[in-house]
């Protein structure tokens, strides 16, 4: 199964419930929620507050990616938001095995992600514990970025993995996911597909997420 998660850094913040609503529609499943703290990353976006007022306007699962330093301090205020599934950050993590498992214990789907420098090897012990590994395709922090082609063989590498260990974890993409580069990540064995630029565009959100699944799907 393929999903859509569109990332809302890309929406228009004044009208957020109309914007999922919009995305929703043109076949969107999944809201991706890009929290950064101004210290792991350089750029600063929201919190918990946010995502329990979206949580609110939808039903679609929250997929909460936590670009901050020690995330374990605020994995209690995500769980009481509505948090579905916690991203963290292997880079960010001392003890990642405890900070997954804590995900887990607080009752949502843990999920870990890898920046294009970090090697697919560095999470082999925790993946029989994810929900789904995020395969950064762009260095975090912003929106608009180019996607950089090299992390495709990480994507097809934690396929062979899953298949080789038994497993059934998901694997996510995030940053330049487009219609021009979405076909090469599913081949390699995405199926969660984060995309914020290319989707929301004023009066044109529906429409983007509907071709750009029609692409995805091949
Ligand atoms: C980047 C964020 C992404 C971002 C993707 O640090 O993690 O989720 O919103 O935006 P696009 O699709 O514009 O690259
Ligand atoms: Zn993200």
């Amino acid at each position: 199964m393929i999903d859509l998660a569109f990332s809302i850094l890309a929406a228009d913040f004044t009208r957020l419930g109309e914007e999922i609503a919009t995305a929703q529609r043109g076949g969107g499943t999944v809201v991706h929620v890009d929290v950064m703290d101004g210290h792991f990353v350089p750029n600063i976006t929201f919190g918990p507050p946010v995502v329990a007022a979206v949580r609110k306007v939808t039903r679609l699962p929250l997929d909460c990616h936590l670009m901050i330093e020690d995330p374990d301090r605020y994995i209690p205020d995500f769980a009481k938001a509505g948090a579905d599934w916690l991203l963290v950050h292997q880079e960010v993590c001392r003890h990642l095995h405890r900070t997954l498992t804590s995900i887990r214990e607080h009752g949502m789907q843990p999920a870990v992600v890898i920046n294009p420098a970090t090697p697919v090897e560095t999470l082999i012990e925790v993946l029989p514990l994810v929900h789904h590994v995020l395969v950064m395709t762009v260095n975090p922090g912003f929106g608009g970025q180019s996607f950089i082609p090299r992390c495709v063989e990480k994507v097809r590498h934690l396929a062979d993995l899953r298949k080789e260990l038994g497993l059934n974890y998901r694997i996510e993409v995030d940053g330049g996911i487009a219609k021009d580069t979405v076909s090469a990540v599913v081949e390699a064995g995405a199926d969660l597909l984060v995309s914020g630029s290319a989707i929301f565009q004023p009066g044109k959100t529906e429409e983007n997420a509907r071709e750009f699944l029609q692409v995805a799907k091949g």
